[in-house]
């Protein structure tokens, strides 16, 4: 606790000194979580760098995270403290996919997740979060098809809520979320029968756990499908003495801290994101320390991303 209390009070002592703010992601281990001046889901934390008058962004995140922040703030500087911290889903399409993908579908609106690269963002219309992403398709006139990408989990979610039929949706995955299995849920929810749940929909078993809550074999009241930060304000508010947990194990941490007398549980304890990891209090330090990092991102790439990420971010959440 000592060690902490001193690399804590160093990196708030350089941030202020370098006049930037810390952003960290709801899945960051607990100590960047804690040191933070903000922590939260992808959306909110894209809100906060576009509002703030931090002259500098350091992104305890992933690189599709930093470039986000890079793109609303073309004139700040955006640090990453590894950019080796990638995203499989990211990864799951290109641009030069995303065009072969759109000469096929001429016409169709495309709503791209967050996590894409900036290439494929400057392909995109609008872009969604898991918070906004239903929000985003009703937002869409209902006669123009759609093409979803990159997550299939989230694009079947989006798909049962908003009953939207002119929507493709493409085929990539979160490692981590999609690895939280249909089995993991039967043996959790058998270990726990009385557990509130909470889903990530990026998660593999988004599906199913609505499918027993269909069945009436799970009650409604106590499942639900959030984003991060949904979980985040679930925590706070039930009474529950259980919630099983599908998502990146990280976001325990910011659920106990919310709320100290509920047990949160993940679905499935391995559901660890290397990626997210890869950020470790001494690189953040590091960066602190020498300013290195900075994410750039071609102009004429930032400037047609920026147009779907204000789209996404001009709809309420
Ligand atoms: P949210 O924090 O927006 O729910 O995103 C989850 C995620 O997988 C980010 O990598
Ligand atoms: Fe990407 Fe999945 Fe890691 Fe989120 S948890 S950063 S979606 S690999």
């Amino acid at each position: 606790a000592a060690e902490y209390e001193v690399w804590a009070a160093e990196v708030r002592r350089l941030a202020d000194a370098r006049g930037a703010v810390v952003l960290a992601h709801n899945y960051q281990v607990r100590e960047i979580q804690d040191v933070a001046h903000f922590t939260g889901d992808s959306l909110h934390l894209s809100r906060i760098a576009a509002e703030t008058d931090a002259r500098e962004i350091v992104f305890c995140g992933v690189h599709f995270m930093a470039e986000t922040a890079k793109i609303l703030s073309p004139d700040k500087t955006v640090l990453l403290p590894d950019h080796a911290a990638g995203c499989s889903l990211a990864d799951s399409i290109t641009a030069e996919q995303l065009r072969e993908w759109k000469a096929e579908h001429p016409g169709a609106v495309v709503v791209s997740y967050v996590n894409t690269t900036a290439a494929v963002k400057a392909e995109t219309d609008i872009c969604c979060t898991s918070s906004n992403a239903a929000d985003v398709v009703r937002s869409i006139p209902e006669d123009r098809e759609i093409l979803f990408l990159p997550d299939q989990f989230l694009g079947a979610h989006v798909k049962r809520v908003t009953g939207r039929a002119n929507m493709s949706i493409w085929a990539g995955e979160c490692h981590v979320h999609a690895g939280i299995s249909p089995a993991d849920v039967r043996s959790q929810i058998a270990a726990h029968p009385d557990a509130e749940i909470l889903v990530h929909p990026e998660c593999g078993c988004t599906t199913s756990v609505l499918d027993l809550v269909s069945h009436g074999d799970l009650p409604a009241d106590r499942t639900r499908v959030l984003s991060t930060g949904g979980m985040a304000e679930a925590a706070s508010a039930t009474r529950a003495p259980q919630v099983l947990v599908a998502t990146e194990i990280g976001i325990l941490h910011q659920l106990r801290a919310l709320n100290g007398t509920t047990d949160f549980i993940p679905m499935n304890a391995r559901a660890a994101c290397r990626y997210m990891k890869m950020i470790t209090p001494a690189k953040l330090l590091n960066t602190l320390r020498t300013g290195e990092g900075a994410i750039d991102v071609a102009p004429d790439v930032a400037a047609r991303a920026r147009r779907a990420v204000e789209a996404m971010i001009s709809i309420g959440d």
